[in-house]
């Protein structure tokens, strides 16, 4: 489904990833590990076209998407949430995701000519955001300012946030990070439920009991190169990974 070749990204002298190789096929959970300053960001960030690569290759779906933009990629169906959650803190949970456009395809002129449309659009569109609050255990909090939420349910709004935009894979970027031993057991439940239901995840944390519960396969990156892949038992074993990990701590 997302297919990176040998991509690699400088910031001046430095070099954040190198020479990256990985893929993720469709209905898999596949971990991205590595110690601070690893590069698992950066290449979210390539993969998501937030960034330009300096080289390698990108495909999404069976087409390449390094030429295309940012909302080009969200239209094909991938998302990725931020290390710190985005979104708006000063509106409620409900308006948070209202705000997310329908993907609708709906032209201006349909604006003008087919209010009728428009209407059943727009109950949809309140009717998907209640059915996501409500899946999500958020829908009591609803018109709550989003700023009052705790990190994880953040995180939680985050999901929410992304599903609005009916994404084929989702990229999440340490969405077990500052979040307490219940709701990331909470976390996990809903990953997995997710996954049952056909979603594709590309997980970077530094949670590595959260990463090996949910994920099939890993990779791990240091110093911008990859390591290691494999099982969680294969990582959770391999010397590369543990050195790496203790020398970091
Ligand atoms: N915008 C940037 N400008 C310069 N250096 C950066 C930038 N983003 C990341 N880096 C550097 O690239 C390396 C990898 O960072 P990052 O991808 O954030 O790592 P990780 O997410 O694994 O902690 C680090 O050395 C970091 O300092
Ligand atoms: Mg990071």
């Amino acid at each position: 489904m997302l297919q990176v070749k040998g991509l690699s990204k400088n910031f001046g002298g430095v070099q954040a990833v190198k020479n990256v190789t990985l893929e993720v096929n469709k209905g898999e959970i596949v971990g991205l590990i590595g110690p601070n300053g690893a590069g698992k960001t950066t290449l979210f960030n390539m993969i998501s076209l937030f960034l330009t690569s300096n080289s390698g290759e990108i495909s999404f779906l069976e087409e390449k998407i390094d030429i295309a933009t940012p909302e080009a990629v969200v239209g094909k169906g991938l998302l990725r949430t931020f290390q710190t959650p985005v979104g708006f803190p000063k509106l409620s949970l409900l308006e948070n995701l209202m705000v997310v456009p329908p993907n609708e395809g709906e032209g201006i002129f349909s604006i003008f000519f087919k209010k009728k449309k428009i209407t059943r659009i727009e109950q949809d569109h309140y009717d998907k955001v209640c059915g996501l609050l409500r899946q999500f255990n958020l829908y009591e909090k609803r018109n709550e300012l989003a700023e009052n939420l705790s990190a994880a349910e953040l995180k939680l709004l985050e999901l929410c946030r992304q599903l609005m935009a009916n994404p084929k894979i989702m990229l999440l970027d340490e969405p077990a990070s500052g979040v307490n031993p219940i709701m990331l057991e909470k976390m996990v439940q809903h990953i997995l439920r997710l996954r049952s239901e056909g979603m594709t995840f590309l997980v970077i944390d530094h949670n590595l009991g959260f990463i090996y519960r949910i994920c099939d396969r890993i990779y791990c990156l240091a110093n911008g190169e990859l390591i290691a892949s494999g099982t969680p038992e294969e990582i959770s074993n391999n010397e590369k990974v543990k050195s790496v990990y203790l020398g970091a701590s």
